[in-house]
């Protein structure tokens, strides 16, 4: 897999949407599946808030709302089906 860049927003709009319940469970999901090639980080207010939590995945200028870490996973292109075999 690709190396794959996820930018979450910690401003306090997106904490208001759970960014970083959101940001915490992406991180566990990237230990337990060993998806090292998964880089998140946490950056200010980009200025587009509310309607979920902020994230900009792999430095593009498009800024997508998510609401669960399974959203996250959706917009790096991994299926959940994907995750569950990873467990098995
Ligand atoms: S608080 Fe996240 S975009 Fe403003």
């Amino acid at each position: 897999m690709r190396e794959q860049n996820v930018e979450i927003c910690r401003g306090p709009g997106c904490k208001a949407w759970s960014s970083d319940r959101i940001a915490r469970e992406l991180l566990e999901i990237r230990e337990a599946q060993n998806l090292d090639e998964i880089s998140v980080c946490r950056i200010p207010c980009m200025n587009v808030c509310g309607s979920g939590a902020s994230v900009r995945v792999n430095s593009t200028r498009k800024i997508v709302k998510l609401k669960e870490a399974g959203d996250v996973l959706n917009a790096l292109g991994i299926r959940k089906a994907e995750v569950v075999a990873h467990l098995a």
